[in-house]
């Protein structure tokens, strides 16, 4: 094996790149600017490379980039072994948390990505993608559902509702979703893995489940993902269960290292909930799970909450 085969991506990368700008004829200080906004991780989905948002994205850059007549991505594409290239912006604040990826090469962001079994086709320029939850996304999948029935109050493109469905078996899922560029990822989703059968999607705010009698009373697992709080989710997820109770899957953020104190004062909120609905439910910290840092000292966690009667 010689030298050059055992360079990591981003010394490729960073070598064709320097010989890119040797022939756009680029002075040298220039050039070690430009060469400080290399991004040395990316994240890939698919067919699809994601650069952060800081990357390639100054003034100089923006001109290098105009007289390169797309070599420049020519080489990201070639060194990394795709065909797309985009720029993660922070996810939209509000409800949907919408995507803000911009496409920077190829024809457009649809990408079909393969995770643990699982294919998610999406857009990358309209959808929310966070690699970041793949722990999450594993970790519901070894549950073993197969008796129950579950709702998913959040379910966007089927981050939690694909693995409940393929792997863990799920009987049968109702998924809630508002956003119409998820429900539309989502028919093809639940298609592309043959759980199209198990899954019927609740179209529009999910507040229409609690008129909806065939989930009202009978579900044994409630999915609440929606960061930064599903708190408008927990009076729905009550009265959602059924008599005996079930098990919540309750996202949310919490101050690092006070994880625990904000469990405490969920399920307090929750018992309030569900004394002042009649429903006089127990509920019971099995586990705090935490998925990432989602800010400076603030982590995303999940409880998984048992409720019994
Ligand atoms: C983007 S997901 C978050 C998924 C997961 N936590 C993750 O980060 O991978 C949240 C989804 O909930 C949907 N949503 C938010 N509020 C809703 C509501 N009231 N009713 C139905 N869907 C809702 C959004 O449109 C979005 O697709």
């Amino acid at each position: 094996m010689d030298s050059k085969d055992r360079l990591s991506p981003y010394s490729i990368l960073r070598y064709k790149i320097e010989n890119e700008l040797d022939n756009l004829d680029i002075d040298d200080t220039k050039k070690l600017e430009l060469i400080k906004q290399i991004p040395s991780r990316w994240e890939k989905l698919g067919d699809m490379v994601l650069i952060p948002e800081n990357s390639l994205n100054s003034e100089i850059w923006n001109e290098v980039l105009l007289i390169s007549n797309k070599n420049i991505w020519k080489i990201f594409c070639d060194v990394l072994g795709v065909s797309k290239i985009g720029r993660q912006n922070r996810i939209k604040l509000g409800p949907m948390r919408k995507s803000q990826v911009e496409l920077l090469y190829g024809e457009d962001g649809i990408v079909i990505h393969k995770e643990n079994g699982i294919i998610f086709e999406f857009d990358t320029t309209r959808v929310m993608f966070s690699s970041g939850n793949v722990s999450e996304r594993i970790r519901m999948s070894k549950f073993d559902c197969s008796d129950e029935i579950v709702l998913d109050l959040y379910a966007g493109i089927g981050y939690y509702t694909l693995p409940l469905l393929v792997h863990a078996n799920t009987k049968f899922l109702h998924a809630c979703e508002l956003n119409s560029d998820s429900i539309h990822e989502l028919k093809k989703n639940l298609n592309h893995n043959g759980v199209l059968d198990k899954c019927i999607i609740h179209e529009g705010n999910n507040i229409s489940i609690l008129s909806n009698p065939n989930i009202l009373g009978g579900i044994d697992r409630v999915m609440l993902g929606l960061l930064p709080s599903s708190k408008k989710g927990w009076n729905l997820a009550i009265q959602a269960l059924n008599p005996k109770g079930g098990m919540l899957h309750l996202h949310g953020n919490s101050i690092a290292k006070e994880e625990k104190k904000w469990a405490e004062e969920v399920i307090a909120e929750l018992e309030k909930i569900s004394e002042d609905s009649n429903r006089h439910f127990k509920f019971k910290l099995e586990h705090i799970e935490k998925v990432k840092s989602y800010a400076p000292k603030i982590n995303h966690i999940v409880l998984d909450i048992s409720v019994s009667t």
